[in-house]
């Protein structure tokens, strides 16, 4: 089996991510249930992977490094905050049964592909080149370890901190 890395593991979730946003679009017009449940699997698992990246690999960065204000996860950070309300915007017309959403959908996948390719290309290659074998498996024990409730509640961390989750 070949070593996992962070940008194996992380890649492969942007792309299962991607797959649900094109099925909730692709659906959205025919078969509005099934589009729903993929848009609520897109959304758990958006937060989910912000909530690994904010929670437990960005940490891991910013120690190894001492980069923090100004560095790139503080960069990605701010772009979660972005990603999440233009989701929002999204998710409000999901609510109400409206399919007319392709331009907030084409201003979040726009947000979503430039961040994700950043963090592909840049970030996580850098990690990877910043960590040793057993560091990056202590990563991945962490991000199972994160109780469901973490991430269900809200998109990304600062909801999940409104919560008083933190
Ligand atoms: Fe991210
Ligand atoms: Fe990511």
């Amino acid at each position: 089996m070949p070593e996992r890395t962070i940008s194996t593991i992380f890649d492969e979730d942007h792309d299962r991510l991607d797959e649900l946003f094109k099925s909730f679009h692709m659906l959205k017009r025919t078969d509005f249930a099934q589009a729903t449940r993929a848009f609520e699997d897109f959304k758990i698992g958006l937060q989910r992977h912000m909530v690994w990246e904010e929670d437990v690999l960005f940490p891991l960065w910013e120690n190894k490094t001492g980069m923090t204000e100004g560095g790139p996860t503080f960069v990605m950070r701010q772009e979660h905050r972005e990603i999440g309300e233009s989701f929002d915007a999204i998710e409000r017309k999901v609510q109400t049964q409206n399919p007319e959403s392709d331009q907030e959908e084409q201003a979040f996948v726009d947000l979503l592909d430039r961040h994700n390719m950043t963090e592909e290309q840049v970030l996580y290659p850098a990690i990877d080149r910043a960590t040793n074998a057993d560091e990056r498996e202590a990563v991945f024990q962490d991000m199972n370890n994160i109780p469901e409730a973490r991430y269900r509640t809200g998109c990304g961390a600062k909801q999940a901190r409104h919560a008083g989750l933190r």
